[in-house]
C-alpha cells in the first residue's frame, strides 16, 4: 500500500492531485520551483483538514528522505525536457524498485526513453495520462497508466481509489498497455477531444448566426442533446449548455459573448497532444480527417492578425449568413445528428490510430480497459458511444485488422447521420458557414466506403510523370495496400 508519495510539479493539475491524494490518506511531499505554489497548497490542505498529510521540500535530498521505500514520485510537469532533468536530478537518490508515475501530457516517446533509462537501475517508470482538467484533478480524474504489468499492479490500488468513478461506481482507470501506451492513449484522447470540440463549436456557430438563436436557446438545445439520444452523456455537450447560459457574476454580461475566437496552441511546448495525434495518424497511415481539420481550424484561429490581413484580401465578402431554414425543429435535428456523426467519426478515427499503432509497436493495449478509462472523468466521455463500443471491444483485442468502420454499430450509426449531415453541410455551404469537422466527416464517410474514388485519375497522373506504377482494375482488391505493377508510357519521349 502506498502511504507516502512525492508530487513533483504543483501547478493546477499537480496541485489538484496532491490534495486528492492527501485527502485519501496518502502523505504528499510537495516539490515545485514555486514556493508560493507549495505554500498555497499547504494552506488549502490545512483548511480542508488534512494539513498533516502534506509537507514541502525545496531539494531532492529532503524530498526523498521524506518517503518510504519504495519511493513513489508523481510528476505533473510540462512535456519535453523537464521530466528528463527532474529524473536526472532524482537519480542519485533513487534505488531499485522506486516508482515514478508521470502524470503529465508527456509525449509517449519521451516516456519510453525514460522507461529505458530507469529500467537499467531497476526503477519503475509509468506513463499515466490524466484527463478532466483541474477540477477533476482535485475530485478524481480519469487516469490512463501504461507500463510493465508488475509496476502497474503496484500503483493501481491507489489509482483506483482516487480516480473518477463511472455511473456504476467503477474507477476510470486500468492497465492501458505496456511501455508508453498510457501516454499514447491519452494523446489520442486529446485528438478525439479536439475533433469533437470542433464539431460542437461548428454546430453552435450555425445556431447563433445561421438560425439567429439566443445563447439561452442554444443552451437549452445542448442540454437536450446531452439528455437523450446519441449525444447522451457527452461531457463536451453538457458543458456547452453551461457555457451558453453563464453570465458574469459581477457584470451580468454573457461570458461566452466576451470570448475571442482564438484557440492558441502553445508552441513553446506546454501542450502538444493535438499535433502529435495527427502526426501519429499520418505516420501510421490512418485517415483521420476529423481530427486533422479540427487542428487546422484551431491553428488558423490562433493567428487572428493573419486572419485580419486575409480578410482584407478576400474583401470580407463571405461572412456567415442567416440560413434559409423552413423547418427549424427539423434542421436542429439534422444538426444534432451531424454533430453526433462528427463526434463518432473522431472516436472511430482515434481508435483506429490506437489499434494500428498497437499492432505496429506492440503496446498490448487492452481496449476494454481504455473504454473504462474513458467512461468517466475525462473530456471525451460520451455515454451512448461508450455503450455502443463495449460489446465490440469485448472481442476487439483478438481482431487482426481492426477498423471501427467495419463494425455494425458505429458503421450503422455513421450511415444514419449521413443524410442529415449532407443537409447541414449543404446549408452551411450556401450560408458561408465554417464547418470543417462536419464536412470532413461527410467526405470521410463517402470515401471510406466508396469503390469509385477520384484517385483513379490521381494515380494516372502519378504514373504519367513519375512512373509511379498502378494496379489495373480488378487487381488485388483484398489485403494490405501494395504498390502497383503496371506502368504506361503515356507520352513516349
Ligand atoms: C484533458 C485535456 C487536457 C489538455 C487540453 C488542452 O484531458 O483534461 O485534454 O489534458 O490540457 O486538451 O491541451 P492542448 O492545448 O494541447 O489542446
Amino acid at each position: 500500500e502506498i502511504k507516502k508519495l512525492a508530487m513533483i510539479g504543483c501547478g493546477s493539475m499537480g496541485g489538484g492531485m496532491a490534495q486528492l491524494f492527501a485527502e485519501n490518506g496518502v502523505h504528499v511531499s510537495l516539490e515545485d520551483p514555486s514556493e508560493e505554489a507549495m505554500d498555497g497548497l499547504l494552506k488549502k490542505a490545512k483548511e480542508q483538514g488534512f494539513g498533516d498529510k502534506m509537507s514541502k521540500h525545496t531539494d531532492y535530498k529532503s524530498l526523498c528522505e521524506s518517503l518510504d521505500s519504495p519511493k513513489v514520485f508523481v510528476y505533473s510537469l510540462p512535456h519535453g525536457t523537464v521530466g528528463d532533468s527532474v529524473t536526472d536530478g532524482l537519480m542519485p537518490y533513487l534505488s531499485k524498485g522506486d516508482i515514478v508515475i508521470d502524470c503529465g501530457n508527456e509525449h509517449w516517446k519521451n516516456t519510453e526513453r525514460r522507461q529505458g533509462k530507469c529500467i537499467t537501475k531497476g526503477i519503475r517508470y509509468i506513463g499515466c495520462g490524466v484527463s478532466g482538467g483541474y477540477q477533476a484533478a482535485r475530485r478524481g480524474p480519469s487516469m490512463c497508466p501504461g507500463g510493465d504489468d508488475e509496476s502497474l499492479d503496484l500503483v493501481l490500488p491507489l489509482l483506483r481509489k482516487v480516480a473518477a468513478k463511472d455511473a456504476k461506481g467503477n474507477p476510470c482507470t486500468g492497465k492501458a498497455g505496456t511501455g508508453g501506451a498510457g501516454h499514447y492513449v491519452k494523446m489520442i484522447h486529446n485528438g478525439i477531444e479536439h475533433g469533437m470540440m470542433s464539431a460542437i463549436s461548428e454546430a453552435w456557430s450555425i445556431m447563433v448566426t445561421g438560425l439567429g438563436m439566443s445563447y439561452d436557446e442554444i443552451g437549452d438545445v445542448f442540454a437536450k442533446w446531452n439528455s437523450e439520444g446519441e449525444l447522451r452523456g457527452t461531457f463536451l455537450v453538457d458543458i456547452g449548455a453551461d457555457i451558453c447560459r453563464t453570465k458574469d457574476k459581477k457584470t451580468g454580461e454573457r461570458v461566452l459573448g466576451t470570448v475571442e475566437d482564438k484557440v492558441v496552441q502553445d508552441i513553446t511546448g506546454e501542450e502538444g497532444t493535438g499535433i502529435w495525434s495527427n502526426e501519429e495518424a499520418v505516420d501510421h497511415h490512418i485517415p483521420a480527417p476529423t481530427l486533422a481539420v479540427a487542428h487546422f481550424l484551431r491553428l488558423a484561429s490562433a493567428d487572428r492578425a493573419q486572419r485580419e490581413r486575409a480578410q482584407k484580401t478576400f474583401g470580407g465578402d463571405f461572412p456567415p449568413q442567416k440560413l434559409d431554414v423552413k423547418d427549424k425543429a427539423a434542421f436542429l435535428e439534422d444538426l444534432r445528428l451531424a454533430t453526433y456523426g462528427a463526434c463518432l467519426a473522431a472516436y472511430i478515427q482515434g481508435i483506429n490510430i490506437i489499434d494500428r499503432t498497437n499492432k505496429d509497436l506492440k503496446f498490448n493495449i487492452d481496449f476494454n480497459e481504455v473504454l473504462q478509462i474513458w467512461r468517466g472523468g475525462c473530456i471525451i466521455r460520451a455515454d451512448y458511444i461508450a455503450e455502443m463500443l463495449y460489446p465490440i471491444f469485448k472481442d476487439f483485442n483478438h481482431i487482426d485488422t481492426m477498423n471501427l468502420l467495419f463494425e455494425s454499430g458505429p458503421a450503422k450509426d455513421l450511415k444514419k447521420t449521413y443524410q442529415a449531415m449532407k443537409r447541414v453541410v449543404s446549408a452551411a455551404i450556401a450560408g458561408d458557414h465554417v464547418v470543417p469537422a462536419i464536412s470532413a466527416t461527410l467526405d470521410y464517410i463517402k470515401y471510406s466506403g466508396s469503390l469509385d474514388l477520384p484517385t483513379q485519375f490521381y494515380e494516372a497522373e502519378l504514373d504519367y510523370f513519375g512512373s509511379h506504377m498502378y494496379d489495373k482494375k480488378g487487381d488485388d482488391p483484398k489485403g494490405a495496400p501494395t504498390t502497383g505493377k503496371y506502368h504506361y508510357e503515356w507520352k513516349p519521349a
